[in-house]
């Protein structure tokens, strides 16, 4: 069995992490009894800055046959964010119909929560974002500029399809789980797309009685995720919305550095994206101090996705066993002074 996976850099801290995480793709390989062929491509932003556009106009014909696709991260700090991410990261996850991201919450054994009295174990849930719709589709957007009363029309979209299949998705991962779901909407001022949402997630819940559902405006589910983080199990929520919980999520359970994620063909046709859920970090990129584990946990990911659920078993348990050594390398932003090729190196010699 062959595996062909196109490797993503991007910018900034995206292309430290994928670089030093690299020789994990090998080792998955070897342990697991499969090859592996990957491909990198050096798109981004130095590109549109020699060239003019993030990516070559054929880049989504040139990714389709590809297995699965390993993403770093893109922006940079002299570009602005909506001209790469819509040249590259964005058009990825439409073309592909990535209507699925799984993003996973765990506070590990031997990482510190910013949230005081939690230890490793207490918080793990998991968000279903919707993620090529919503306040992202850019359908009929425009602005007026240079009148006097200026005006710019943002839209959002939900579709039945997309809406349906990252509820679906949702619900199916909850009855793996604890068997609960929380629905997290504005549907208190957004009476078209998330009352829409509300209607589809019920008529969805009555395929499965065993979940239950819990519903909750974005606001206050912000909130809870700082105040009761240890009683999610998974959350749904739109484009938007799941962006930010996300980012909530991560901090919770230690840092941006650790949060992998999962963007998913569910019906297979075109290869899925694993990234990591953090940015470029233009603030501490070129310093060899990025934490690679979320990178690493997203090639878990990836691993699992293909049916290589050994493979992705084991890294994961290479990353719980690192996280809860206190003798082991560890970058800053666990409170350590390693830089991001040792913690793979360590990972490596784990596995
Ligand atoms: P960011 O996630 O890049 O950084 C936020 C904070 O978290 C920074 O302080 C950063 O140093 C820290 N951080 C992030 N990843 C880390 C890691 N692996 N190890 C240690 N610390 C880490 O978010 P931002 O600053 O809002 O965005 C920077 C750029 O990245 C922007 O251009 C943004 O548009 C882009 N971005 C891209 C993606 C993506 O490609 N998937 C995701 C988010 C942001
Ligand atoms: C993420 C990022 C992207 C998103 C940005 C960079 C467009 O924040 O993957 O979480 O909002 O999807
Ligand atoms: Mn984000």
């Amino acid at each position: 069995m062959t595996y062909s996976i196109s490797i993503l850099p991007g910018d900034g801290i995206g292309v430290e992490v994928i670089d030093a995480t690299r020789p994990l793709l090998d080792d998955a390989a070897n342990a697991g009894g499969f090859d592996v062929e990957t491909t990198r491509y050096d798109w981004g932003s130095e590109r549109y800055l020699e060239a003019g556009s993030m990516m070559p106009d054929d880049a989504i014909e040139t990714l389709e046959p590809c297995d699965a696709i390993l993403l770093g991260a893109v922006g940079h700090p002299e570009i602005p964010d909506h001209v790469t991410l819509r040249g590259m990261m964005l058009p990825i996850r439409k073309a592909f119909d990535q209507q699925v991201c799984k993003r996973p919450s765990v506070l590990f054994d031997g990482v510190e929560s910013p949230l005081r009295g939690y230890d490793g174990g207490d918080i793990d849930f998991v968000v279903y974002r919707e993620n090529t719709e919503g306040e992202y589709a850019d359908a009929g957007g425009h602005e007026h500029r240079g009148y006097p009363h200026e005006v710019a029309v943002q839209t959002a979209v939900y579709t039945r399809k997309g809406t349906e299949t990252v509820v679906r998705a949702a619900f199916e991962e909850a009855r793996s789980r604890e068997g609960r779901l929380t629905n997290v909407t504005k549907s208190n001022a957004q009476a078209h797309g998330m009352v829409f949402w509300d209607r589809i997630v019920e008529e969805v819940s009555s395929e499965y009685p065993d979940v239950t559902v819990e519903r909750l405006l974005v606001d206050a589910a912000s909130m809870d995720l700082v105040r009761r983080p240890e009683e999610f199990d998974v959350l749904v929520a739109s484009n938007l919305f799941g962006d930010i919980l996300t980012d909530i999520g991560a901090i919770v359970s230690g840092s941006m550095g650790m949060a992998p994620s999962a963007n998913i063909n569910v019906e297979g046709h075109s290869p899925s994206m694993f990234e990591p859920v953090h940015g470029s970090a233009p603030d501490i990129a070129g310093r060899g101090i990025a934490n690679p584990l979320a990178t690493v946990l997203s090639v878990s990911m990836l691993f699992d996705h293909l049916g290589e659920s050994e493979v992705a078993r084991d890294i994961r348990r290479a990353v719980e066993s690192q996280l809860a050594d206190e003798t082991a390398p560890r970058t800053p932003d666990l409170g350590g002074s390693s830089t991001t090729e040792t913690v793979v190196e360590d990972i490596r010699t784990r596995l």
